[in-house]
C-alpha cells in the first residue's frame, strides 16, 4: 500500500509517500523558518497562506522523485490536529481532494501520534510496548504505549512545554527563532559549573513537568547579572547552559521514573526537542544504568515532516481505518483519545 502524507500543522510544509512493502520512497520539506523568524514566533496567517503556496509544489516533487503517478497511490494521510486551524484546513483539504478524485480512502493523522512514531522509521525500531517522551514545541508528554494507537498519558508538563522553554528562553538572549537550535549551539562553549538551575518538580512524586519557573529562574539570573545587554558573550554561554542542563536532568529524571513505574525497559524520545545533542548523548547512559533502551528517530525526523505522517496513516490506512466524507479537525486533541490500530 503505497500512502501520500501530508503535514501542514504549523510552520513546516512536509510531504513523503511511505509503501508498506519499501518504506519512505520519496520526501520533500519546506521549512517557513525565515518567514516568521523576524516576527520572533509563528505567524499564524502566514503560516497558513505558505502551506497554500507549497503543499501542492512539493506533492508534484515528491511524486515525480519517486517515478510515481497520483493513480499509483492507494491512501493520503494529512495531520488533522493539534496544530494551527488554518494551516491544518490547508493539508487536509488538499489531501481529501485528493483523495476524493482518486476515489481512495484519506485519512487524518494525529501530529503527536506521527512524533510517537517517527522512530519506526529507522533501521534499528523499536520492540512495542514502551514509554514514550513527546518533547516538541507544544507538547511535553510521557506516555505508555501497550499497542499501536493505545495510548495512555503518564505525565504532562503542566505550563510551558520543554521547546517552548527552549524557545523563550532564546528571546530573552536575543537569539533566533526557533531558540531551541540556538540555545543549544550556544550552550556549547558554556560553562557547566558557573550556574546551577533547579530541576523543577523532581522533588515531587509524579509524571509532570513544569518549565514555566526554570524559565522565570533564567530571566531572574540574567537580570542579575545587569540584564541582556550588559552580558557578555560568555555569560549568555553559560546561562544557556544551565538552562539546558536542567531541562536534560529533568527529562531524564522523568523517564527512569516512568519506566520503574510502569515496569517497562523501552524507552522512545520524539518531537523537536530529542533532536538536542545533549538530551540524545545523556539518555542513553542513564537509561542503561538502569537496564533500559532508548530509541530516537533519524535527526531529520525529529522536528515536524511529511513522513511520520505518511507511516502513521499507512498503519491506520492498512488496518482499515479511515475518515467520513465530513472533514473533522482538532487543533486540540489528546492523544489517549484515538482509536486502536
Ligand atoms: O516537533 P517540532 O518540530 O514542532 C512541534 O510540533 O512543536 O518541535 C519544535 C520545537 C521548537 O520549540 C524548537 O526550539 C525545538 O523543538 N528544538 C530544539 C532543538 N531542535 C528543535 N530544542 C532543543 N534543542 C534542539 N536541538
Ligand atoms: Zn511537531
Amino acid at each position: 500500500m503505497r500512502v501520500l502524507g501530508i503535514e501542514t500543522s504549523c510552520d513546516e510544509t512536509g510531504v513523503a509517500v511511505y509503501d508498506t512493502e519499501v518504506g519512505i520512497v520519496a520526501e520533500a520539506l519546506y521549512s517557513q523558518i525565515d518567514i516568521h523568524a523576524v516576527y520572533g514566533g509563528v505567524v499564524p496567517e502566514l503560516a497558513s497562506r505558505d502551506h497554500v503556496r507549497k503543499t501542492l509544489p512539493l506533492i508534484n516533487e515528491v511524486l515525480n522523485t519517486a517515478g510515481l503517478s497520483p493513480k499509483d497511490l492507494d491512501g493520503v494521510a494529512y495531520t488533522a490536529g493539534p496544530g494551527l486551524i488554518g494551516a491544518l484546513m490547508v493539508g487536509a483539504l488538499v489531501g481529501r481532494s485528493i483523495a476524493e478524485a482518486l476515489g481512495v480512502p484519506a485519512l487524518g493523522v494525529h501530529h503527536m501520534e506521527g512524533h510517537l512514531l517517527a522512530p519506526m522509521l529507522s533501521e534499528s525500531a523499536p520492540q512495542l510496548p514502551f514509554v514514550a517522551l513527546l518533547v516538541s514545541g507544544g507538547h511535553t508528554q510521557l506516555i505508555e504505549v501497550q499497542a499501536l494507537g493505545d495510548y495512555r498519558l503518564l505525565g504532562e508538563s503542566v505550563d510551558d512545554a520543554a521547546g517552548e522553554a527552549f524557545d523563550k528562553v532564546a528571546k530573552m538572549l536575543y537569539l533566533d527563532y526557533p531558540g531551541g537550535p540556538h540555545v543549544a549551539r550556544i550552550a556549547e562553549q558554556g560553562d557547566p559549573s558557573r550556574f546551577n538551575f533547579p530541576r523543577p518538580m523532581v522533588a515531587k512524586p509524579g509524571l509532570d513537568f513544569s518549565f514555566s519557573g526554570l524559565k522565570t529562574y533564567t530571566l531572574t539570573t540574567l537580570q542579575s547579572l545587569g540584564g541582556i545587554d550588559n552580558l557578555s558573550e560568555q555569560d549568555k554561554c553559560d546561562i544557556a547552559r544551565a538552562f539546558e542542563d536542567a531541562v536534560v536532568d529533568t527529562l531524564i529524571i522523568k523517564c527512569r521514573r516512568a519506566l520503574e513505574q510502569t515496569g517497562l525497559h523501552t524507552l522512545v524520545m520524539a518531537g523537536g526537542v530529542s533532536a538536542n545533542k545533549r538530551l540524545r548523548s545523556a539518555l542513553g547512559p542513564a537509561l542503561a544504568a538502569v537496564g533500559a533502551q532508548v530509541y530516537y528517530p533519524e535527526p531529520k525526523y525529529c522536528t515536524d515532516n511529511g513522513a511520520m505522517i505518511a507511516y502513521a496513516g499507512a498503519c491506520r490506512l492498512a488496518a482499515g481505518q479511515s475518515d467520513e466524507a465530513m472533514m473533522n479537525l482538532r487543533p486540540r486533541w489528546p492523544l489517549n483519545e484515538l482509536q486502536a490500530i
